[in-house]
Protein backbone atom coordinates (compact mmCIF):
# COMPACT_ATOMS: atom_id res chain seq x y z
CA UNK A 1 0.00 0.00 0.00
CA UNK A 2 1.65 3.07 -0.98
CA UNK A 3 0.71 6.27 1.15
CA UNK A 4 0.83 9.83 -1.37
CA UNK A 5 0.40 13.04 0.56
CA UNK A 6 -0.45 16.05 -1.78
CA UNK A 7 0.71 19.22 -0.55
CA UNK A 8 1.12 22.88 -1.20
CA UNK A 9 2.21 25.76 1.43
CA UNK A 10 0.13 28.22 -0.81
CA UNK A 11 -4.14 27.97 -1.36
CA UNK A 12 -5.51 26.98 -4.57
CA UNK A 13 -2.68 24.85 -6.28
CA UNK A 14 -5.62 22.12 -7.32
CA UNK A 15 -4.71 20.17 -4.78
CA UNK A 16 -8.16 18.34 -4.31
CA UNK A 17 -9.27 18.20 -7.93
CA UNK A 18 -5.32 16.46 -8.13
CA UNK A 19 -6.35 14.00 -5.44
CA UNK A 20 -9.86 13.37 -6.35
CA UNK A 21 -9.19 13.01 -9.89
CA UNK A 22 -5.64 11.06 -9.76
CA UNK A 23 -7.48 8.88 -7.30
CA UNK A 24 -10.26 8.09 -10.07
CA UNK A 25 -7.99 7.40 -12.74
CA UNK A 26 -6.05 5.11 -10.88
CA UNK A 27 -9.38 3.48 -10.05
CA UNK A 28 -10.73 3.47 -13.40
CA UNK A 29 -8.11 2.83 -15.59
CA UNK A 30 -5.35 0.74 -13.49
CA UNK A 31 -7.88 -1.31 -11.61
CA UNK A 32 -6.30 0.22 -8.31
CA UNK A 33 -8.14 -0.07 -5.07
CA UNK A 34 -7.67 3.72 -3.75
CA UNK A 35 -8.55 5.41 -0.38
CA UNK A 36 -8.55 9.32 -0.58
CA UNK A 37 -8.67 10.65 2.56
CA UNK A 38 -10.00 14.62 3.17
CA UNK A 39 -7.68 15.85 6.03
CA UNK A 40 -8.49 19.49 5.16
CA UNK A 41 -11.46 21.23 7.44
CA UNK A 42 -12.66 23.10 4.45
CA UNK A 43 -13.88 19.57 3.16
CA UNK A 44 -14.32 20.30 -0.58
CA UNK A 45 -13.02 16.86 -1.59
CA UNK A 46 -15.91 15.29 0.18
CA UNK A 47 -18.37 17.82 -1.21
CA UNK A 48 -16.40 16.94 -4.60
CA UNK A 49 -17.59 13.39 -4.35
CA UNK A 50 -20.88 14.44 -3.47
CA UNK A 51 -21.05 14.43 0.44
CA UNK A 52 -22.60 17.02 3.03
CA UNK A 53 -19.28 17.58 5.59
CA UNK A 54 -21.44 17.76 8.23
CA UNK A 55 -23.12 14.23 7.86
CA UNK A 56 -20.24 12.13 8.40
CA UNK A 57 -17.73 11.58 10.54
CA UNK A 58 -14.14 12.29 9.54
CA UNK A 59 -10.88 10.75 11.04
CA UNK A 60 -11.56 13.49 13.98
CA UNK A 61 -13.41 10.86 15.83
CA UNK A 62 -10.93 7.75 14.75
CA UNK A 63 -7.44 10.46 15.60
CA UNK A 64 -8.87 11.48 19.39
CA UNK A 65 -9.45 7.19 19.78
CA UNK A 66 -13.56 7.30 19.99
CA UNK A 67 -14.17 5.14 16.56
CA UNK A 68 -12.43 2.60 14.28
CA UNK A 69 -10.66 4.07 11.04
CA UNK A 70 -13.22 1.37 8.59
CA UNK A 71 -16.07 2.84 9.96
CA UNK A 72 -15.97 6.26 8.74
CA UNK A 73 -14.53 5.02 5.47
CA UNK A 74 -17.83 5.80 2.38
CA UNK A 75 -18.02 4.54 -0.82
CA UNK A 76 -18.25 6.80 -4.01
CA UNK A 77 -19.80 6.75 -7.23
CA UNK A 78 -16.86 5.30 -8.65
CA UNK A 79 -16.40 1.51 -7.29
CA UNK A 80 -12.68 1.35 -5.97
CA UNK A 81 -12.59 4.66 -4.75
CA UNK A 82 -13.31 5.10 -1.24
CA UNK A 83 -13.34 7.98 0.54
CA UNK A 84 -12.73 9.32 4.66
CA UNK A 85 -14.70 12.58 4.80
CA UNK A 86 -13.51 15.67 6.32
CA UNK A 87 -15.43 18.29 8.86
CA UNK A 88 -14.63 21.25 10.73
CA UNK A 89 -13.79 19.21 13.87
CA UNK A 90 -10.34 18.36 11.78
CA UNK A 91 -9.38 22.10 12.30
CA UNK A 92 -7.12 22.70 15.16
CA UNK A 93 -8.05 18.79 16.24
CA UNK A 94 -4.49 18.67 17.76
CA UNK A 95 -5.17 20.95 20.50
CA UNK A 96 -8.26 19.04 21.78
CA UNK A 97 -9.01 15.90 24.09
CA UNK A 98 -6.87 13.27 23.84
CA UNK A 99 -4.78 14.75 21.51
CA UNK A 100 -4.24 18.16 23.33
CA UNK A 101 -1.39 15.88 26.10
CA UNK A 102 -0.12 13.56 23.03
CA UNK A 103 3.53 14.47 22.09
CA UNK A 104 3.32 12.22 19.39
CA UNK A 105 -0.16 13.26 18.22
CA UNK A 106 1.63 13.74 14.66
CA UNK A 107 2.15 10.47 14.32
CA UNK A 108 -0.91 8.69 15.52
CA UNK A 109 -2.43 8.89 11.70
CA UNK A 110 0.78 7.11 10.80
CA UNK A 111 -0.39 4.04 13.39
CA UNK A 112 -3.99 4.11 12.09
CA UNK A 113 -3.08 4.01 8.34
CA UNK A 114 -1.03 0.81 9.19
CA UNK A 115 -4.14 -1.23 10.03
CA UNK A 116 -5.56 -0.79 6.50
CA UNK A 117 -4.97 -3.95 4.56
CA UNK A 118 -7.43 -3.55 1.49
CA UNK A 119 -5.93 -0.88 -0.64
CA UNK A 120 -3.16 -0.30 -3.13
CA UNK A 121 -3.22 3.66 -2.65
CA UNK A 122 -4.16 5.87 -0.33
CA UNK A 123 -4.26 9.99 -1.48
CA UNK A 124 -4.13 12.46 1.09
CA UNK A 125 -5.47 16.42 0.75
CA UNK A 126 -3.80 18.32 2.84
CA UNK A 127 -4.50 22.33 3.60
CA UNK A 128 -2.75 25.35 2.13
CA UNK A 129 -0.17 25.72 5.49
CA UNK A 130 1.98 23.72 7.11
CA UNK A 131 -0.18 22.92 9.99
CA UNK A 132 -0.58 19.91 12.36
CA UNK A 133 -2.25 18.28 10.20
CA UNK A 134 -0.04 18.76 6.70
CA UNK A 135 2.69 17.69 9.16
CA UNK A 136 0.51 14.46 10.31
CA UNK A 137 -0.26 13.40 6.59
CA UNK A 138 3.45 13.88 5.18
CA UNK A 139 4.73 11.71 8.38
CA UNK A 140 1.96 8.87 7.33
CA UNK A 141 3.29 8.75 3.89
CA UNK A 142 5.70 7.24 1.79
CA UNK A 143 5.76 9.76 -0.47
CA UNK A 144 4.55 13.59 -1.19
CA UNK A 145 3.17 14.87 -4.61
CA UNK A 146 3.47 18.57 -4.63
CA UNK A 147 0.69 20.78 -6.30
CA UNK A 148 2.07 23.99 -8.11
CA UNK A 149 0.81 26.33 -10.17
CA UNK A 150 2.61 28.59 -12.82
CA UNK A 151 2.36 31.66 -10.81
CA UNK A 152 5.16 33.59 -8.68
CA UNK A 153 3.53 33.09 -5.26
CA UNK A 154 2.89 29.17 -6.19
CA UNK A 155 6.78 28.60 -7.04
CA UNK A 156 8.02 30.66 -4.31
CA UNK A 157 5.99 28.57 -1.42
CA UNK A 158 7.89 25.36 -3.09
CA UNK A 159 11.23 26.21 -0.72
CA UNK A 160 9.37 26.61 2.39
CA UNK A 161 7.56 23.44 1.58
CA UNK A 162 10.87 21.42 0.67
CA UNK A 163 12.43 22.18 4.24
CA UNK A 164 9.29 21.48 5.80
CA UNK A 165 9.20 18.11 4.19
CA UNK A 166 12.92 18.09 4.74
CA UNK A 167 12.81 18.30 8.32
CA UNK A 168 10.37 15.30 8.00
CA UNK A 169 12.72 12.78 5.94
CA UNK A 170 15.34 13.11 8.62
CA UNK A 171 12.81 11.04 11.00
CA UNK A 172 10.62 9.06 8.52
CA UNK A 173 10.94 7.95 4.85
CA UNK A 174 9.23 10.25 3.18
CA UNK A 175 10.44 11.44 -0.18
CA UNK A 176 8.91 13.93 -2.81
CA UNK A 177 7.43 11.40 -6.06
CA UNK A 178 6.59 14.47 -8.02
CA UNK A 179 5.71 18.13 -8.67
CA UNK A 180 2.33 17.93 -10.50
CA UNK A 181 1.54 21.60 -12.45
CA UNK A 182 -2.22 22.60 -12.51
CA UNK A 183 -3.78 25.32 -14.76
CA UNK A 184 -1.07 24.71 -17.49
CA UNK A 185 -1.03 26.69 -20.59
CA UNK A 186 0.76 25.07 -22.92
CA UNK A 187 1.46 28.36 -24.26
CA UNK A 188 2.75 30.94 -21.44
CA UNK A 189 5.02 32.73 -21.52
CA UNK A 190 6.81 32.38 -18.57
CA UNK A 191 6.79 28.57 -18.58
CA UNK A 192 10.42 28.58 -18.90
CA UNK A 193 11.26 30.31 -15.65
CA UNK A 194 8.32 28.50 -13.44
CA UNK A 195 10.26 25.30 -14.17
CA UNK A 196 13.96 25.90 -13.75
CA UNK A 197 12.73 27.19 -10.21
CA UNK A 198 10.54 24.47 -9.66
CA UNK A 199 13.72 22.39 -11.41
CA UNK A 200 16.01 23.82 -9.12
CA UNK A 201 13.97 23.18 -5.54
CA UNK A 202 12.71 19.99 -6.88
CA UNK A 203 15.10 18.55 -9.29
CA UNK A 204 14.37 16.03 -11.66
CA UNK A 205 10.68 16.15 -9.92
CA UNK A 206 8.56 18.02 -12.48
CA UNK A 207 5.99 15.63 -14.13
CA UNK A 208 5.96 15.85 -17.79
CA UNK A 209 2.56 15.13 -17.97
CA UNK A 210 0.55 18.67 -16.95
CA UNK A 211 -2.86 19.65 -15.90
CA UNK A 212 -4.11 22.55 -18.55
CA UNK A 213 -6.51 24.89 -17.29
CA UNK A 214 -10.30 23.18 -17.66
CA UNK A 215 -13.77 24.31 -16.89
CA UNK A 216 -14.80 20.27 -16.81
CA UNK A 217 -12.80 20.55 -13.44
CA UNK A 218 -15.18 23.16 -11.50
CA UNK A 219 -18.19 21.56 -13.64
CA UNK A 220 -17.26 17.94 -12.23
CA UNK A 221 -16.77 19.23 -8.38
CA UNK A 222 -20.58 20.80 -8.81
CA UNK A 223 -21.84 16.89 -9.78
CA UNK A 224 -20.06 15.50 -7.23
CA UNK A 225 -18.37 13.03 -9.03
CA UNK A 226 -14.76 12.91 -10.79
CA UNK A 227 -14.06 14.68 -14.14
CA UNK A 228 -13.62 10.77 -15.62
CA UNK A 229 -17.33 10.26 -15.54
CA UNK A 230 -18.41 13.93 -16.10
CA UNK A 231 -16.63 14.62 -19.35
CA UNK A 232 -13.95 11.58 -19.64
CA UNK A 233 -13.11 13.21 -23.11
CA UNK A 234 -12.33 17.07 -22.00
CA UNK A 235 -8.73 18.11 -22.03
CA UNK A 236 -8.28 17.45 -17.78
CA UNK A 237 -9.63 14.34 -17.86
CA UNK A 238 -6.78 13.14 -20.57
CA UNK A 239 -4.19 15.21 -18.24
CA UNK A 240 -5.15 13.55 -15.36
CA UNK A 241 -5.07 9.97 -17.08
CA UNK A 242 -1.32 10.69 -18.27
CA UNK A 243 -0.01 12.14 -15.03
CA UNK A 244 -1.82 8.77 -13.15
CA UNK A 245 0.27 6.68 -15.66
CA UNK A 246 3.66 8.37 -15.01
CA UNK A 247 3.19 8.40 -11.31
CA UNK A 248 2.35 4.64 -11.32
CA UNK A 249 5.82 4.18 -13.49
CA UNK A 250 7.60 6.19 -10.70
CA UNK A 251 5.88 4.12 -7.78
CA UNK A 252 6.74 1.19 -9.40
CA UNK A 253 10.68 2.14 -9.95
CA UNK A 254 10.41 3.66 -6.24
CA UNK A 255 11.93 7.13 -6.16
CA UNK A 256 15.24 6.77 -5.12
CA UNK A 257 16.44 10.36 -4.51
CA UNK A 258 15.26 11.13 -0.92
CA UNK A 259 13.26 14.66 -0.66
N1 LIG B 1 -7.15 22.29 -14.31
C1 LIG B 1 -8.09 23.14 -13.85
N2 LIG B 1 -8.75 23.96 -14.68
C2 LIG B 1 -9.69 24.83 -14.24
N3 LIG B 1 -10.08 24.91 -12.96
C3 LIG B 1 -9.48 24.11 -12.06
C4 LIG B 1 -8.45 23.18 -12.45
N4 LIG B 1 -8.03 22.52 -11.33
C5 LIG B 1 -8.76 23.02 -10.32
N5 LIG B 1 -9.63 23.96 -10.72
C6 LIG B 1 -10.57 24.75 -9.92
O1 LIG B 1 -9.80 25.68 -9.16
C7 LIG B 1 -10.29 25.83 -7.84
C8 LIG B 1 -9.23 25.45 -6.84
O2 LIG B 1 -8.91 24.08 -7.00
P1 LIG B 1 -8.74 23.13 -5.75
O3 LIG B 1 -9.85 23.30 -4.79
O4 LIG B 1 -8.49 21.75 -6.28
O5 LIG B 1 -7.39 23.73 -5.15
P2 LIG B 1 -6.76 23.46 -3.71
O6 LIG B 1 -5.27 23.57 -3.86
O7 LIG B 1 -7.27 22.21 -3.13
O8 LIG B 1 -7.31 24.70 -2.87
P3 LIG B 1 -7.14 24.94 -1.27
O9 LIG B 1 -5.74 25.37 -1.09
O10 LIG B 1 -8.15 25.97 -0.93
O11 LIG B 1 -7.42 23.61 -0.63
C9 LIG B 1 -11.54 24.93 -7.78
O12 LIG B 1 -12.67 25.71 -8.03
C10 LIG B 1 -11.31 23.92 -8.89
O13 LIG B 1 -12.55 23.42 -9.41
MG1 LIG C 1 -8.17 21.88 -1.28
Amino acid sequence: MEVITVSSFKGGTAKTSTTLNLGAALVKLHKKKVLLIDFDAQANLTTGLGYDPDTNDSLAPVLQGKKKIEDVILTTSLPGLSLIPADTWLERIEVTEALASDRYSHERLRELLKSLTNYDVVLIDTPPSLCWLTESALIASQYALVAATPEFYSVKGLERLSQFMNNISERHSLQVLGVILSFWNPRGQSNDTFLEVIESTFPGKILSSKVRRDLEVAKASVHGKPILQTAPKSRAAEDYASAAKELLSRLRKGSKSHV
